[in-house]
């Protein structure tokens, strides 16, 4: 049973526990099979076949052919590897790039610094709902257009971009499509052998595996170069000796997810429902992304007269979010919620919940009264403020 002092974690976005069969694995190859894969005797033949192994684990997961994955710190690296990468190999051909206004921390900066090496950057704007419809898209393709990058699912809002109608696009415009799928890997079905995309960005951490290892999916003869240099591992597209524990975590849960994928869905889907149902009459309310389509793992909303920092003190012992956890010590407004035409004051008054495996209803029934009853307290507390 959950009391009230109990903390309740609602951030799954921000990360996910180790799952116990991650766990047992990542300590099983520590034990076992601790060695360096690149190196050419008995031991190190053990570790590169666990490092083989996890590979067979995430390509089923994404039904790709295991030599299209590169391993990575996580999908910052992944995002800096495709973007950087993408771009610079075909910059010869045109300096234009095309993304959103509501990317990811990790995919903002980069093409921040591409702009300022002297590449042009569209940054296209979602409708209301998050969604960036297609025809907009297209028509921020030019002829030096090279390389366009969309996060698949909002890390803040939980809204789902049509990934394949993108990607057709992309291809009928012979241009190199990149998806941070941090969010989306692991947590819903990607079949990237049917899906038109060129490079994926993916975390382990997001979907129950151990932080510091992600990937980046490099479909076959796609040109990227390679942003660092060093030995001669993974084809010299991203020199370094891999962490085979890491590596072993990630594919695990990769492979947990593979089993479970439609049961957390529907499990996510009745939770978030339930949470929406339980303070949707809260006066003032606003909730933020698709009312339908979207993640289930996420429900972000704001609510009129109060401040999310605040609001997200007052919610204590549960654990929330402002918005995205790598921007959480800036107290500027989400550039997402923005984007999405709220108001500075609407888009600071935002909470995230993102629930996870190991939510339950009681976990949701304590956020809603905390929920109802914080809002009513920071009202009371400043009843000038209230309309
Ligand atoms: C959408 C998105 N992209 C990229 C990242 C960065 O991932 P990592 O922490 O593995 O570098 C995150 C994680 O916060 C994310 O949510």
């Amino acid at each position: 049973m959950v009391t009230n002092a109990d903390p309740v974690y609602l951030d799954y976005a921000a990360t996910t526990p180790l799952d116990p069969r991650v766990a047992e694995r990542m300590r099983a190859v520590q034990s076992s099979a601790y060695f360096n894969p690149a190196s050419n005797h008995f031991a190190g033949r053990l570790s590169a076949t666990v490092v083989d192994e996890a590979a067979v684990q995430l390509a089923a997961l994404l039904n790709v052919d295991p030599t299209s994955l590169l391993w990575t710190s996580g999908a910052t690296e992944s995002n800096n590897l495709a973007i950087l990468g993408g771009a610079k190999q075909r910059e010869h051909r045109g300096k234009h790039l095309v993304t959103m206004r509501t990317e990811h921390k990790a995919v903002v900066d980069v093409f921040r610094a591409l702009e300022k090496q002297g590449f042009e950057i569209a940054w296209l704007a979602p409708d209301a709902d998050g969604r960036l419809p297609l025809e907009r898209f297209e028509a921020a393709l030019r002829d030096d257009t090279q390389l366009a990058s969309i996060l698949h699912i909002n890390n803040e809002t939980g809204v789902v971009q049509d990934i394949e109608g993108l990607g057709a696009i992309c291809r009928s415009h012979d241009v190199l499509f990149h998806v941070d799928g941090a969010q989306s890997a692991g947590k819903v079905p990607v079949d990237l052998a049917h899906l038109p995309v060129d490079l994926m960005s993916l975390t382990a951490h997001k979907f129950y595996g151990p932080k510091g290892v992600g990937a980046l999916f490099v479909a076959d003869g796609t040109p990227i170069a390679p942003q660092m240099f060093g030995g001669g591992q993974q084809r010299r597209l991203r020199p370094g000796t891999l962490p085979v524990d890491l590596i072993a975590g990630l594919g695990e849960a990769a492979s947990v997810a593979s089993s479970c994928i439609d049961k957390d869905l529907l499990h996510l889907a009745a939770l978030r429902d339930q949470l929406w149902k339980g303070i949707r009459d809260v006066e003032g309310l606003q909730r933020n992304g698709q009312d339908r389509g979207g993640y289930p793992g996420i429900l972000n909303v704001g609510v009129q007269d109060v401040e999310g920092e605040s609001l997200l003190l007052a919610l204590e012992p549960l654990c929330v979010a402002t918005g995205s956890a790598c921007n959480s010590r800036s107290q500027e407004p989400s550039s997402v919620l923005r984007a999405l035409g709220r108001s500075d004051l609407e888009a600071q008054s935002a909470i995230r919940f993102s629930l996870g495996r190991q939510t339950t209803s009681a976990e949701i029934e304590l956020a809603v009264s905390a929920y109802r009853n914080a809002v009513k307290k920071l009202r009371d507390l400043a009843p000038e403020r209230v309309r």
